[in-house]
């Protein structure tokens, strides 16, 4: 090693030091100009998002109706652990004042339900979702049995306490004609969710698929049976199943239940003029203080969420603004330093 090392003195830094300044120098002051630019344009592209952000929010029209208090009778009669196989509908009228204009979209709204719960939240089987193992009940405590010992499907806490109000809209198209508006129950989810992480066991028969499991208890019905007339709706492929499947993460939240289908009457929108919702009301909410909503609301590309997504943008604009100017400060007082120093 020694002996090499006498060899080379050539490789001694005293000589490549003035360059191997010179070049990183020369990087820097090029890359600070990138960074600068990148830091503005970027700001520029997030203030100018949030701000069409903030727009396109104020133009979504949204109604929410409060039911919990206004089907009183049907909340205490479910109140009542022993009146589940009793039948509870409510009707609750509404006047729309203004047109709902383009897509309409119906959500459930939930108050006070802690969907966030760690233990809930852990509480499904996904080797069973995507139809891999319909006996894998393990993570599904404590709804991984039936009393008799067979494993339930879908397993676990999430799908056992799944929302099962079924809500109708109708419109009074003439003082004593009313019309059931027509609602689509399809396409309420990502389409990760449909294609990859919720499929149903493979075999022709769907409910042969289920052999061997058990309804999850507070069902009415297996899952096979969530929507007979539509096979790619049906098992765990049912919207309405993935949708309360994605726990929320706040005791608030509002999940899509229905999409208006835009046919005759409703071409454009949902028109102003007289209402009902007809709930079926089988979710209890009171037991536990909670409180339910249905909400119309005509969301944007951007989602429901859009004010809040706005604000997120604007700010992080402004912040990169910001940022910049003050590397740009930094930069030049360098430079100036760099200057007086040469001269
Ligand atoms: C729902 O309506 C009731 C009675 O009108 C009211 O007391 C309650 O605060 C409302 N809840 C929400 C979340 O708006
Ligand atoms: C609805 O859900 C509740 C709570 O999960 C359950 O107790 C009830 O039996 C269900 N009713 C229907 C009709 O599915
Ligand atoms: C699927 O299986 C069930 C029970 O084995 C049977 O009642 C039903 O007719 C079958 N459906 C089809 C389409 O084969
Ligand atoms: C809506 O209903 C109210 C009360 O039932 C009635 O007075 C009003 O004329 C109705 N409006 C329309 C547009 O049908
Ligand atoms: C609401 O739905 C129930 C059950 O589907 C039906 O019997 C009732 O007539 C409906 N009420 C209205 C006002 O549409």
């Amino acid at each position: 090693m020694e002996k090499e090392f006498h060899h080379h003195p050539s490789r001694m830094p005293d000589n490549s030091a003035m360059k191997q300044q010179k070049l990183p120098a020369h990087q820097l002051h090029f890359s600070a100009r990138v960074v600068l630019t990148i830091f503005f344009a970027t700001g520029v592209f997030c203030f100018c998002m949030g701000v069409i952000l903030i727009l396109s929010a104020q133009s979504i029209q949204e109604i929410e109706i409060n039911y919990t208090y206004i089907c009183e009778n049907c909340a205490k009669l479910r109140e009542n652990a022993f009146n589940f196989d009793q039948k509870c509908t409510c009707s609750v009228p509404f006047y729309l004042q203004e047109n709902m204009e383009g897509d309409v979209y119906m959500y459930y709204k939930l108050y006070g339900f802690y969907q966030n719960h760690y233990r809930y939240v852990l509480s499904r089987s996904n080797n069973q979702l995507v139809g891999k193992d319909i006996m894998d009940v393990e993570d599904c405590a404590p709804f991984k049995v039936s009393q008799n010992k067979t494993p339930i499907a879908p397993c676990g806490a999430i799908a056992n306490s799944m929302f099962n109000d079924t809500i109708i809209l109708s419109y009074t198209l003439k003082s004593s004609v009313h019309i059931q508006v027509p609602m689509l129950k399809t396409e309420l989810t990502w389409w990760t969710d449909k294609y990859v992480k919720f499929q149903n066991p493979s075999l022709i028969n769907l409910s042969d698929r289920f052999v061997g499991t058990e309804k999850p208890p507070y069902w009415q019905a297996p899952i096979y049976e969530l929507d007979t007339s539509d096979p790619g709706n049906n098992g765990f492929l049912n919207d309405d199943f993935i949708v309360w499947m994605r726990t929320a993460a706040f005791p608030t939240f509002k999940k899509l239940y229905r999409r208006l289908y835009r046919v005759q009457y409703f071409m454009d929108g949902l028109p102003a003029g007289n209402y009902s919702f007809n709930i079926s009301y089988n979710f209890p909410v009171t037991r536990i203080k909670g409180e339910k909503s249905v909400v119309l609301s005509t969301l944007t590309w951007s989602g429901g969420s859009s004010l809040f997504l706005g604000l997120a943008y604007t700010v992080t604009g402004a912040f990169l603004w910001l940022a910049s100017f003050a590397l740009m400060a930094i930069h030049m007082t360098m430079k100036k330093k760099k200057l007086s120093y040469r001269r």
